[in-house]
């Protein structure tokens, strides 16, 4: 896990934590899997801090670790969360219907992938 932390412009203390991103590398027969999460503070939202995490953290895996995919999972009315992840090359690969139950209601989640291949050819921007 890894903390976000502001390190410019003025409305945060440089260096104060402002959110996280994780990665879970996948076992067995999807062993070439890794499954980033992330969150930002509210008070820290819409100033695209989380694309710059999420393509650090991309860069990071391809580049120290065996793994062929990168996938998140947000939930499909977390519009947000969807389009960071398209800026950051990301693609939509699916929408699961009815697989999170949460405050007593059914809700469709989408997964969402990068391959090292699309990787490769730049389709995360490099930090
Ligand atoms: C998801 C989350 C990290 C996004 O952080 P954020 O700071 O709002 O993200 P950004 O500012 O980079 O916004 C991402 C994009 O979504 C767009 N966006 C945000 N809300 C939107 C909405 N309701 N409708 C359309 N677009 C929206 C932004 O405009 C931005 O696109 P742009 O760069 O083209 O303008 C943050 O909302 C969060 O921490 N949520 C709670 C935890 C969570 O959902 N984690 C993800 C689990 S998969």
């Amino acid at each position: 896990m890894i903390t976000i932390r502001k390190w410019r412009e003025s409305d945060a203390p440089i260096g104060e934590a402002i959110g996280s991103i994780g990665v879970t590398f996948k076992e067995d027969v999807y062993r070439k899997n890794a499954e980033i999460g992330y969150f930002i503070g509210e008070k820290y939202w819409g100033k695209g801090y989380i694309k710059q995490a999420i393509n650090l953290i991309v860069q990071f895996i391809f580049e120290n670790f065996d793994v062929e995919r990168v996938y998140a999972e947000p939930y499909a009315d977390n519009i947000a969360s969807r389009r960071a992840l398209e800026q950051c090359g990301f693609t939509c690969e699916a929408t699961l219907r009815q697989n999170v139950f949460k405050n007593n209601k059914l809700l469709n989640s989408c997964i969402y992938g990068i391959l090292r291949q699309e990787y490769l050819e730049g389709k995360t921007k490099r930090l």
